[in-house]
């Protein structure tokens, strides 16, 4: 019987990597570690120029573009970029995403699509996109940042929680899809802090076992992980939640 190929685990330098939502916190963190990887990155951002021209400064990003993630001409338009401009893509970080707080009984149809316009619609278009411009090369990356949210339920944030749960279910179901040439893995954080926690996030700390929030390096070190693996892990989460989603 012919042995399977396999394919080693592999350095980021040189790649090139588009982080959605890079220009600060979490995308911010995950950009600057995968500079220090060597490897060529794009920052994207909405609306926080400043920030990203910032972050994109840091990392000597090789791409810095803008795109309203909402919109789906615009994804197509941000990958086209990408592909003229570099003819490839090695991997993608879809990191960029909304957060609200509701009482699910005052959430509206406007509240639901702000969420899950950006949170799932525009995942799983920036997957495809992804995906179309990996197959120029034969190979590929995507790490989609989902959260503890949509593994454990957290009653004033029903509408988020089923969009990250959503991202679950897309990293799984396009891990398959897109398979072997490219892996699909995801990055559940828990909570994780930049500035004051609101008093909810300082209840979750007390529970976490780590006893500590963590931080965009935290996340940084797993999406490169996935980054970083061989195609034999694909359709995998790894929370970095300091043990808060264990039961
Ligand atoms: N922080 C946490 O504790 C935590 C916990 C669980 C999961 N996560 C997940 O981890 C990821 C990063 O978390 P974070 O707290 O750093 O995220 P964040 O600050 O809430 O959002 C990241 C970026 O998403 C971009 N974005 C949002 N809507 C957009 C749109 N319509 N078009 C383009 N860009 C858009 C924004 O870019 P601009 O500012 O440029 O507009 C924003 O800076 C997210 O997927 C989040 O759900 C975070």
């Amino acid at each position: 019987m012919s042995q399977p190929s396999v394919e080693a685990a592999q350095s980021l330098e040189g790649k090139l990597v588009l982080v959605t939502g890079g220009a600060k916190r979490i995308g911010r963190s995950i950009a600057l570690r995968l500079a220090r990887e060597k490897a060529r990155v794009i920052v994207h951002y909405g609306e926080s120029e400043a920030e990203a021209r910032q972050t994109a400064a840091e990392c000597g990003a090789v791409g810095l573009c803008r795109a309203n993630l909402e919109n789906v001409p615009e994804i197509v338009s941000l990958f086209e970029g990408i592909e003229k401009r570099f003819g490839r893509l090695d991997g993608l970080v879809n990191n960029a995403a909304r957060f609200t707080r509701f009482d699910p009984m005052d959430v509206t149809e406007a509240d639901w699509d702000f969420i899950h316009s950006v949170n799932l619609k525009a995942v799983f278009f920036c997957c495809q996109q992804g995906a179309r411009l990996m197959r120029n090369t034969g190979a590929g990356r995507i790490v989609n940042l989902s959260s503890l949210g949509g593994i454990r339920p957290w009653a004033d944030h029903a509408h988020y929680c089923a969009s990250k749960a959503g991202v679950l279910m897309l990293t799984e179901a396009l891990a398959k899809a897109f398979a072997p040439a490219i892996t699909v893995n995801s990055v559940a954080p828990g909570v994780v802090r930049f500035a004051e926690v609101e008093e909810r996030a300082r209840d979750l700390v007390r529970v976490t076992p780590a006893a500590r929030h963590g931080s965009g390096e935290e996340v940084a070190e797993a999406v490169v992980y996935f980054l970083k693996a061989s195609n034999f892990i694909t359709g995998q989460t790894i929370a970095v939640d300091g043990g808060l989603g264990l039961r």
